[in-house]
């Protein structure tokens, strides 16, 4: 089996170089190797931000490797760049998915893509399910859902999981973020209005390759689900209980639990608007595949730990 990963420097595209391989022979691209955003050089050498030259370089990968599985872990995922900088986000979130979808309903391979909570406004008081109506807050939030809509409407055979809070060991994410400034400061703001679960990189990695298998073996219907850790917590709760955490392992922190305060998202008006609730159901990816996912609070105890040995600290 041939596997095409692309964004193999993230969050997730880290993880997944850790269990694909168990699928087949992985070729794996980071935007070093492909800017899906990038256009051919010009005869002076500046890139011209224009997504044919990407698509172009996508589409030549593709023909090269014949991936029989393309695994889509590229995004822009930073929010409030989004904002300001809509063609790039619309590029590399949609128009490169896009082709993917296309190439692999010619070519009858799977896609496996990853969406977000962010497609929801937040409003409804239950977990989302994948049959809610999608109403996207802000810009990143409209390209998810148009990559999604994209995607299922190319016939191509795919599998998407929506997600929600991504986290692992390398920095850039709000639990190697919480962690830094435990260490560090002896204050934080953290809002307490926002709910969602806290999901690994990890956990998403080792359920992707379980649902493709299942997939393979015909135990899983195509399609979009919704995948996230058990459970659910504000901003505000998770913060504190990294810094319980860390404590309970006997790390001096400078900040403590109680030192948190806790704010509202409208105290932060700069900011792209973010849904309030980002509580996905995923009982139907379980239900098919026969497992309980774990409840994050263990699964952020883990990578806390991890972060802690990372920096020599435990
Ligand atoms: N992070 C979250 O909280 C969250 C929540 C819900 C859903 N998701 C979804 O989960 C998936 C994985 O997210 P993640 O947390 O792993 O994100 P991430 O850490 O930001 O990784 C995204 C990867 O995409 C690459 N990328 C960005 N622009 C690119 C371009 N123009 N050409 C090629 N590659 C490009 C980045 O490259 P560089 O390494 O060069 O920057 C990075 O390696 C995404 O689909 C995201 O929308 C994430």
């Amino acid at each position: 089996m041939k596997l095409l990963l692309l964004g193999k420097d993230g969050q997730l595209g880290l993880a997944l170089r850790q269990t694909l391989p168990a699928l087949g022979a992985v070729r794996a691209l980071g935007r070093t190797e492909l800017d899906l955003a990038a256009g051919p050089k010009s005869a002076v050498g500046h890139a011209r931000h224009d997504t044919q030259g990407g698509l172009h370089q996508l589409e030549r990968f593709l023909q090269q490797v014949r991936p029989q599985i393309i695994v889509n872990a590229a995004a822009c995922t930073a929010v409030d760049d989004a904002q300001h900088d809509i063609e790039r986000a619309w590029q590399v979130n949609v128009q490169a998915p896009s082709c993917m979808a296309a190439w692999a309903r010619r070519s009858d391979a799977l896609l496996v893509h990853y969406s977000s909570d962010y497609v929801f406004d937040g409003c409804k008081r239950s977990p989302y399910l994948e049959s809610d109506r999608a109403a996207p807050l802000n810009v990143y939030g409209q390209t998810k859902l148009a990559a999604d809509q994209a995607i299922l409407d190319s016939g191509c055979s795919c599998l998407i999981f929506r997600t929600s809070w991504v986290f692992s060991a390398q920095p850039g994410n709000f639990v190697h973020t919480v962690v830094m400034r435990a260490l560090g400061c002896d204050a934080l703001s953290v809002v307490d209005d926002q709910v969602g679960a806290p999901t690994p990189a990890r956990l998403l990695a080792q359920v992707t390759v379980r649902a493709i298998e299942a997939w393979q073996r015909g135990g899983l219907t195509a399609g979009l689900y919704h995948l996230t850790a058990a459970g659910a917590t504000s901003r505000h709760e998770l913060a504190c209980h990294i810094v319980r955490h860390m404590q309970a392992r006997g790390v001096r922190t400078r900040l403590q639990p109680h030192c948190i305060r806790a704010v509202a998202t409208a105290d932060d008006p700069g900011r792209a608007v973010r849904p309030m609730n980002s509580r996905l159901d995923g009982a139907a990816l379980q239900q098919a595949l026969g497992s309980v996912w774990p409840h994050w609070s263990g699964l952020v105890d883990e990578v806390v730990d991890e972060i802690l040995q990372n920096l020599g600290i435990v």
